[in-house]
């Protein structure tokens, strides 16, 4: 028996794997991604050989590139927020590690994989919906919801007694669970539990107070080709190293965070703490080029589907044909949505203060307060008001009738 852990390198997967070899008495494949958590890798790989893991059975891969290309920037197109707030920086990572889990099961001929996340969670939902999506027959096993470490004490327990290095954040605590990656870091657990509690600074971990950030203004150019950024400053950018530079704009300026009690689906809510620097700045200047690009109707049409489009992700079904079906929409959509937005930044909040395309539906022509030389009729309004108020007449007159 063979299976791919999903392996971080930290505490919980680093006990999953010992466990995985004891109890399941299986031979481990560990698979460890670059998503831009902004860790190094080396160790992972260094943690995996002490356990006992053949370096032919070790992958360490960067996907940063992949990340946001395949996955971030297509959920960018739709301006995607579940609950009105989240930008889905942990949901939209978890089809991209089922994918490269599959993939190395099917190169390594294992018939299982593994990963860390809880029974309670949406991680596993995800993982899992992902999985099997790509491969109907593959096995999960998800530790946690099989094994009697039921507390955080039995499982440091297990660590000490199998010589598994115990990390301590820089407070010398257990740390949150947290989550990372290029999008976004999430934080839950602990102190976070009681929602009614004020989250303490340090557990903000990649942006500034808004309060301590400049008190000077920045502006950034976001240049877009067909819905997706492509350059800073006129600077042309890949999309991982694009996503990378708007994060340091936006840790610097204290954008993106965000304290947000969600409900997970399977049933109960959870609070987190999210921050998501340069996905807030990318969503403002995304919105901000759709605002001159995108047609009134298409426009409406497609925020319309958003909420929907959200949740498929943010449920786990990111490989689901809803799913695609809404991303073709979504991505014709985005024709003509090329050009560039020019962004202020300053403290905690990201504006667009300027948008041009050579694309732009909008016409000063029409619309302007001075003399617009014919360009628009303004007696046309007459008929156009009054066929649109005839039905509301027709039930007033049926109002009145009635004596009401
Ligand atoms: N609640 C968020 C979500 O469901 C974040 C989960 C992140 N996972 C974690 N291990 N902290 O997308
Ligand atoms: C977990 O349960 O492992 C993390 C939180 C979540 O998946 O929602």
């Amino acid at each position: 028996k063979k299976v791919v852990l999903a392996y971080s390198g930290g505490l919980d997967t680093s006990i999953i794997l010992k466990w995985l070899q004891t109890a399941y008495g299986c031979e481990v494949v560990t698979f460890t991604a670059d998503l831009g958590q902004g860790e190094e890798l080396e160790p992972a790989r260094k943690k995996a050989e002490l356990l006992g893991i053949s370096p032919d059975n070790i992958y360490i891969e960067d996907l940063r590139e992949e990340f946001v290309r395949d996955f971030v920037f297509p959920m960018f197109r739709a301006n995607a927020v579940y609950e009105g707030l989240y930008l889905l920086g942990s949901s939209i990572a978890r089809p991209l590690i089922s994918k490269r889990l599959i993939e190395i099961a099917a190169e390594t001929g294992a018939d299982a994989i593994a990963h860390g996340a809880t029974g309670k969670g949406n991680d596993q939902v995800r993982f899992e919906l992902a999985a099997y999506a790509l491969n109907p027959d593959i096995k999960v096993i998800a530790p946690w919801r099989e094994w009697d470490l039921t507390s955080r004490t039995r499982l440091l327990d297990f660590a000490e007694k199998n010589q598994i290095p115990i990390a301590k954040d820089k407070r010398g605590e257990a740390p949150f669970s947290v989550d990372a990656n290029l999008l976004h870091t999430s934080s839950e657990g602990k102190i976070l539990e009681d929602p009614a509690v004020d989250a303490p600074d340090y557990v903000y971990q990649r942006t500034v107070n808004p309060e301590d950030a400049p008190d000077t203004p920045e502006f950034i150019e976001i240049g877009f080709e067909r819905g997706d950024a492509v350059s800073i400053n006129g600077e042309a950018l890949s999309p991982a190293t694009l996503l990378t530079r708007l994060n340091d704009y936006g840790r610097k300026h204290g954008i993106g965070r965000l304290d947000l009690v969600e409900g997970r689906f399977v049933g109960m809510k959870s609070r987190g703490i999210y921050e998501t620097p340069g996905g807030a700045i990318l969503l403002e200047a995304h919105r901000g080029i759709e605002q001159i690009t995108l047609d009134r109707n298409a426009g409406h049409l497609k925020d319309q589907l958003m909420p929907q489009y959200a949740e498929m992700i943010y449920n786990g079904f990111w490989f689901s044909p809803e799913r695609e079906m809404l991303q073709a929409l979504i991505d014709k959509s985005q024709e003509h949505v090329t050009g560039t937005a020019r962004v202020k930044l300053y403290k905690g909040l990201a504006r667009t203060v300027g948008r041009w395309s050579d694309q732009s539906l909008y016409s000063e022509e029409h619309v302007t307060f001075e003399d617009d030389a014919g360009a628009y009729d303004q007696k046309d309004a007459a008929g156009f008001i009054k066929l649109n108020a005839l039905r509301l007449r027709l039930n007033a007159m049926r109002a009145r009738k009635a004596g009401k």
